[in-house]
C-alpha cells in the first residue's frame, strides 16, 4: 500500500484530487524513453509546445475496480490502447504500443493501490492516459518532443449518483465535431468545442447536451461526453452509427451484453431526433458516465421523457448490472476483457 488515504468513498463526485504517483515518458529522436513514475503533479514544458497552441494531444480514459476478494482489475485497457492509437495517428503524434501503454496503467495503479476503493463502494479509480506535443515549436507542424502521461483519480459518478434518470436537449446551435473531422478520435479540440454547449444546457438545467450530426442536425450522435443507445418499444437495443460519434468501449461491451447475455437484437443505426417516440427508454452510456438513465430530451424546446424522469426502466437496469458486475468481478466476463492488477 501507498499512503493511507481517508476518503469519504460514499461522496467522490467526478473532481481531480491529487495522488501519490503518476507515469511520464518522452519521445525524443525518434523513439519512446522507457518511462517512470514521479511524484510532482506538474508538468514543466516549453511555451511554444504544439498541445498548447495546435492541440497536438489525445488522451482516454479508463478505471480500476476493486473486486469482492480484495484484487483490482481494469476493464478493456487494450480497447483503450488501440483508440489511443487511432487518435495519435490522427494527429500526427508517435504511437505508443499496447505494451507501453498496458505497463503505464499497472505501473499507476499499482503505486496508488491505496486510491482504489473498498469493493462494494460504487467508487473506482480513473486513470487518465494523455499525449501531448511539447518541445520548442513555432510554425503549424508537429511536435519535435511528445510526453506521454497517465495519472489516476479516485471517482465516484459523474451525473448524478446511482442509477437516477438525468435530461438532456439538444445542442442546435453548436456542433462538438465536423463531418470529416476528428469527432471519432478523442483529442481535447472536441471537448473545447463543446463547453459553450455544455454551459448553455446546463445553465437551463440540464445535465449536458446531445449533439446532433453536423452535416443535418437530424439525427443523434453523442450525449455529452458519452455514447446514445434506445430501447426500442419491441425490446432493440439501438445505438447510433456515424464517423464523427467517439466509439465507445461501454457502448461496445453493451453491443455484446445485450446480444450474448440478454439474447436481445441489437441496431447499429442512424437515430433520428424525430424518433424519440419509437424509444421506451435511453441511456448515456461512457466509462465516466457507465450507464446514466435518460429521463428525457428536449428538442427545439419541447420535452420529450422517456421510461420516467425519476425511475431507471427495467431493461436499462439489467444493462447496468451485467456491465456493473463485469467490472467488478461479480459477473463472469468474455474472454479477454479483464487484465487484473494484482
Ligand atoms: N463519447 C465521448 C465524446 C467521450 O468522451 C466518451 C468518453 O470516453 C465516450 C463517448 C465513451 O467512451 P468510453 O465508453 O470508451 O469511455
Ligand atoms: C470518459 O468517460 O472516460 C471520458 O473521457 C469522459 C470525460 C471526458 C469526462
Amino acid at each position: 500500500m501507498s499512503t493511507n488515504v481517508n476518503i469519504d468513498w460514499s461522496k467522490l463526485g467526478f473532481a481531480y484530487s491529487k495522488t501519490d504517483l503518476r507515469y511520464i515518458s518522452i519521445w525524443k529522436n525518434g523513439k519512446w524513453d522507457d518511462g517512470k513514475l514521479v511524484k510532482d503533479n506538474n508538468l514543466s514544458i516549453s511555451e511554444a509546445s504544439t498541445s498548447l497552441h495546435y492541440g497536438q494531444q489525445c488522451f482516454e480514459g479508463l478505471k480500476a475496480y476493486r473486486t469482492k476478494d480484495g484484487s483490482i482489475q481494469l476493464f478493456r485497457p487494450l480497447e483503450n490502447a488501440k483508440r489511443l492509437r487511432n487518435s495519435c495517428s490522427r494527429v500526427l503524434i508517435p504511437e505508443i504500443s499496447d505494451e507501453k501503454f498496458l505497463d503505464a496503467c499497472l505501473q499507476v495503479v499499482k503505486a496508488n493501490e491505496a486510491f482504489v476503493a473498498p469493493y462494494g463502494t460504487g467508487a473506482t479509480l480513473y486513470l487518465r492516459p494523455y499525449v501531448i506535443g511539447i518541445g520548442d515549436n513555432l510554425g503549424v507542424g508537429p511536435a519535435p518532443e511528445f510526453l506521454f502521461g497517465l495519472f489516476c483519480c479516485p471517482v465516484g459518478a459523474y451525473f448524478k449518483s446511482g442509477l437516477s434518470p438525468v435530461n438532456f436537449m439538444t445542442s442546435d446551435e453548436y456542433d462538438r465535431a465536423a463531418p470529416f473531422g476528428t469527432g471519432d478520435v478523442k483529442v481535447g479540440g472536441n471537448y473545447a468545442a463543446s463547453l459553450l454547449a455544455h454551459e448553455h444546457a446546463a445553465s437551463k438545467g440540464f445535465a449536458d447536451c446531445i449533439y446532433l450530426d453536423p452535416a443535418t442536425h437530424t439525427k443523434i450522435e453523442e450525449v455529452g461526453a458519452a455514447n446514445f443507445f434506445g430501447i426500442t418499444k419491441d425490446n432493440v437495443f439501438v445505438t447510433p452509427k456515424s464517423p464523427s460519434i467517439l466509439p465507445s468501449i461501454t457502448k461496445k461491451s453493451l453491443i455484446y451484453i445485450a446480444k450474448e447475455y440478454l439474447k436481445m437484437d441489437v441496431q447499429e443505426r442512424d437515430v433520428p431526433i424525430d424518433s424519440l417516440s419509437d424509444f421506451k427508454e435511453t441511456g448515456a452510456c461512457g466509462t465516466a458516465a457507465v450507464i446514466t438513465p435518460i429521463g428525457g430530451i428536449e428538442h427545439k424546446g419541447k420535452l420529450h421523457v422517456f421510461h420516467s424522469e425519476t425511475e431507471v426502466g427495467p431493461v436499462t437496469r439489467k444493462l447496468y448490472d451485467t456491465l456493473y458486475g463485469i467490472q467488478f468481478g461479480d459477473v463472469l466476463a468474455p474472454e479477454g476483457w479483464i487484465v487484473k492488477v494484482k
